[in-house]
């Protein structure tokens, strides 16, 4: 088969690596890639939102599946147009995104079909939000209703502060349209955790579990951002645990939606959070989690591709269960200096061969760019530089999580950039919890 893949970050990076691990795939195109992914499948200069490019392409060129990574393309209907001509692509249409692209959509169905989640009120008007916010108190949570590039929710501690955030969301539109509404809920305690699943709205499959550490620094300080780095599984989700995720939230999410006309086909991923009263649901995003992907993708034994098809085509009753590797992944993402703020790029990047020939070690590339240095006769050799923030993210297996750690901060050793920066304490919580994780299935 002719695979294309939308998308240009580690996530991308793993979803490539792994479908070309498939039987059924032949080639890989990538839109737009990045360095990592050229070294397995072809890159093509369009941008990962270009829908009517990218339609034009897949005719162009004969595809006969197609991925979608990142959730802005899933949000402006590609699956819809897509299948519309005919092509088979896997996520979920226009109006099923909707669950990651307005948080007030999401919460409604959540409130409508019982799933655990934050108490919370929904406002268009930023003087009521702000009257609520002072009967409420702090901490509280203001999101902003729209798509934010992972900046549009402020966990305030202060009363102040959450005005502070109304004000900017609401009235100076710091996100644009994605502001008109805001949702302001009850701040919850308790350690997250990812649980993502693949459904065809009908039946679901469900992935390994993982952990993602958001804040930039060690031990959750500092600044939010897309992803510092991941662990799976989380030993935090028990089994009891998961069962009751995948009924209270998972189950009754999709059900809710197919009441509501909306057939989810895709990959829906809960962030939850595990409080005292049990596990509430943070949020959903309507595509794999980045770098949840980078830890979770390496441990699947099970041909991803396959599945995905059977989603696509509404068939995913073929498949039984997914095959897991019972050893322990950590993902450690190597950021640019000054991430999440500016950053630099262009920063050469050293010691990427020798952390990826390291036994169980799989480097993904998120923000780099390469090119062609010395090009005599048959001998190429390629030089990377980063290009993101989030530059690289590496993987490790490890026949528990003290030795994928271990594994993965060895091969981190291996690389630098200028002004590169990690966190040290990915996967620590897990050596914290006292409880075994179990694989689905
Ligand atoms: P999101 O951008 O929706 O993934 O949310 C970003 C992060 O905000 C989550 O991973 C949580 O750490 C935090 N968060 C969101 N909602 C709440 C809440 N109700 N209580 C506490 N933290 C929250
Ligand atoms: N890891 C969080 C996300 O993908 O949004």
């Amino acid at each position: 088969m002719r695979i294309l893949v939308i998308g240009s970050g580690g996530r991308e990076h793993a979803l490539v690596w792994k479908i070309n691990q498939s039987k059924l795939c032949d080639k890989i195109f990538c839109a737009p890639g990045n360095a990592g992914i050229a070294q397995i499948a072809e890159c093509v200069d369009i941008k990962a939102d270009d829908i009517s490019c990218l339609l034009d392409f897949a005719k162009k060129e004969r595809i006969d599946f197609t991925v979608v990574g990142p959730e802005v393309a899933l949000s402006f209907g590609i699956v819809d147009e897509f299948r519309k001509s005919g092509f088979k692509i896997f996520g979920p249409d226009k109006k099923a995104a909707a669950l990651e692209a307005s948080k007030v959509f999401s919460k409604e169905i959540m409130a409508k079909y019982k799933v655990p989640t934050a108490s919370f009120k929904i406002f268009d008007d930023p003087d009521e939000a702000k009257k609520y916010i002072e009967q409420m108190g702090a901490p509280c949570v203001v999101k902003s209703d729209g798509l934010a590039a992972g900046k549009g929710v402020i966990v305030a501690k202060s009363i102040d502060e959450a005005k502070k955030a109304v004000t900017s969301i609401m009235q100076e539109k710091v996100f644009g349209a994605s502001g008109n509404k805001v949702v302001i809920e009850e701040c919850l305690q308790g350690q997250e955790a990812s649980i993502l699943v693949i459904t065809d709205s009908k039946e679901v499959v469900a992935l390994a579990s993982a952990q993602d550490h958001k804040r930039v620094f060690d031990n959750d300080q500092g600044p939010n951002t897309g992803g510092m780095g991941a662990y799976s599984p989380a030993p935090v989700v028990t089994r009891e645990l998961f069962k009751e995720i995948l009924e209270k939230v998972i189950y009754r999410t999709i059900d809710g939606l197919a009441r509501e006309g909306i057939d989810y086909r895709g990959v829906l991923y809960a962030g939850i959070m595990l409080t005292k009263d049990g596990p509430k649901t943070l949020e959903f995003n309507v595509r794999f989690g980045d770098p949840e992907t980078q830890a979770i993708l390496p441990r699947l034994k099970s041909d991803l591709l396959e599945v995905m098809l059977a989603t696509a085509e509404q068939k995913l009753g073929r498949i039984r269960n997914l095959e897991w590797d019972e050893r322990a992944s950590v993902c450690v993402v190597c950021a640019a200096g000054g991430y999440p703020g500016n950053y630099a790029k262009g920063k050469e990047i050293f010691g990427l061969d020798k952390a990826s020939k390291m036994k169980d070690i799989v480097v993904f590339h998120a923000g780099t760019k390469s090119r062609v240095v010395n090009d005599v006769g048959q001998r190429q050799e390629i030089e990377y530089e980063t290009s993101g923030g989030r530059v690289l993210g590496v993987t490790g297996l490890g026949k528990d999580i003290k030795e994928a750690i271990d594994k993965t901060y060895a091969a981190v050793k291996e690389i630098s950039f200028e002004g590169m920066h990690y966190r040290n304490d990915i996967g620590g919580k897990a050596l914290m919890t006292n409880c075994k994780a179990q694989n689905p299935g």
